[in-house]
């Protein structure tokens, strides 16, 4: 090999090396949400409208809750009447700048309409049918005036996702202390939280895992989080993740009493127990934390990682003194805003169609 190409082929290793140890690796500042204004003000109110549900009792909002950092503040989320869920509930906030959605990544993070669908005609979600939707709106004269606002159409079922996925891509975090650091205010963070950020880039090396503007690399890690035992001793639970598993067409499924995580989708031995690396921030509002709820407060966040992880984990202990901690946790703090909070518009009601006008 001639020098010049040997060096550029050493500086290429050099750097592989560098991003999956995510050394260069950092935060960044969130950018402003993309979003049609007009289908986002259309899909507020479908949102929090319980008929987008089989029974006209569940809204997006009872599950992701405004008031509960658009989680719900449980450690496993609910589901569909006579369901449960397996995994917890995440947070709405920021979801228009993901790569993956899910805990186990399974939905591609630029496709928000599959995911809306997924969440309103899933069985144990909002059990709704598209078609059923789609008259159900069509009956509703302020939602056809809505509408019009942006096409020329009547209300259609498979547009109907994309219009509520529009104002999920409104729901971004306000004011957050780290952003205005980023942006060159020094003192944005105080002394302790800055010797947080240190660490989060340098002896913890958080960094690896969690950058870029949300603090996710998008990509799917072990960290060994502890079971939740509800998925097994609650059948409710158990039924909904083995109903998981047999769509996912995963073998041998009805032997497995843990959460595969992103296994269940590829099927490849090596991804048991992976699960998409979620954002950082607002993490002030969405305790409990982890795919299952196993952990109520930052504080047990940090010692987790402190010991490397849970078994079979990617991660090795970190040996952080008790000041250490504090200052990460600290630090963790000042990713979160102000509060990101719309209130339950007043929902239009039904009304019977004249024939030829509405
Ligand atoms: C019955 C509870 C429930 C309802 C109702 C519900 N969701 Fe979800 N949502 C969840 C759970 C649980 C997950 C995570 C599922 C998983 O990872 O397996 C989720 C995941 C998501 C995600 C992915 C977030 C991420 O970070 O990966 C988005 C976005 C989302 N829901 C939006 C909505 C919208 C919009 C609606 C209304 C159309 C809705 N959800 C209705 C429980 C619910
Ligand atoms: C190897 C990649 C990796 C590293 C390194 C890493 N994390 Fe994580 N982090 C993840 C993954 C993956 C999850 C989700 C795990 C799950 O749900 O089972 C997660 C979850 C979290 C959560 C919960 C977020 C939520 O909304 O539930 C917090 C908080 C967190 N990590 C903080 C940290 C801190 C602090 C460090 C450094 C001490 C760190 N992480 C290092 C991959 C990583």
């Amino acid at each position: 090999m001639k020098p010049r190409n040997f060096r550029r082929a050493a500086l290429a290793v050099a750097l592989a090396g560098l991003a999956t140890a995510g050394i260069g690796a950092d935060l960044a500042p969130l950018p402003e949400p993309k979003f049609n204004a007009a289908q986002a003000e259309m899909g507020k109110f479908l949102f929090f409208d319980e008929r987008l549900s089989g029974d006209a009792a569940l809204s997006c909002a009872t599950c992701h809750d405004p008031q509960k950092g658009w989680g719900d503040g449980m450690p496993l989320s609910k589901a569909y009447p006579a369901s449960e869920y397996f995994r917890n509930s995440p947070t709405l906030l920021n979801s228009g700048f993901k790569k993956r959605f899910m805990w186990d990544g399974r939905l591609d993070g630029a496709d928000m309409g599959t995911l809306v669908r997924d969440m309103i005609t899933e069985a144990h979600t909002m059990n709704m049918d598209g078609r059923l939707m789609q008259e159900r709106l069509k009956q509703v004269p302020e939602y056809n005036e809505m509408w019009q606002k942006f096409r020329k159409d009547d209300i259609n079922g498979m547009r109907v996702f994309n219009v509520v996925g529009e104002f999920v891509k409104t729901l971004v975090s306000k004011n957050a202390p780290i952003d205005k650091f980023l942006k060159g205010d020094q003192n944005a963070l105080n002394g302790t939280q800055q010797e947080g950020y240190a660490l989060f880039k340098g002896k913890a090396n958080c960094v690896a895992c969690h950058n870029g503007p949300t603090g996710s690399d998008g990509m799917l890690h072990k960290t060994g989080v502890p079971e939740n035992p509800a998925i097994t001793a609650e059948p409710l639970r158990h039924i909904t993740m083995a109903r998981h598993y047999s769509t996912s067409g995963m073998p041998n499924y009805m032997n497995t009493h843990v959460d595969v995580g992103s296994y269940a989708i590829t099927k490849n031995p090596k991804d048991k127990g992976k699960f998409a690396t979620p954002s950082l921030r607002d993490l002030k509002y969405t305790a409990p934390y982890m795919h299952n709820g196993m952990f109520k407060t930052l504080d047990e966040v940090v010692e987790f990682y402190n010991k490397g992880g849970g078994a079979g984990s990617e991660l090795r202990p970190l040996n952080l003194g008790d000041s250490e901690k504090r200052a990460l946790v600290a630090f963790l703090e000042s990713l979160s805003g102000d509060p990101v909070t719309v209130d339950k518009p007043r929902l239009p009601a039904y009304k019977a169609r004249v024939f030829g006008k509405n």
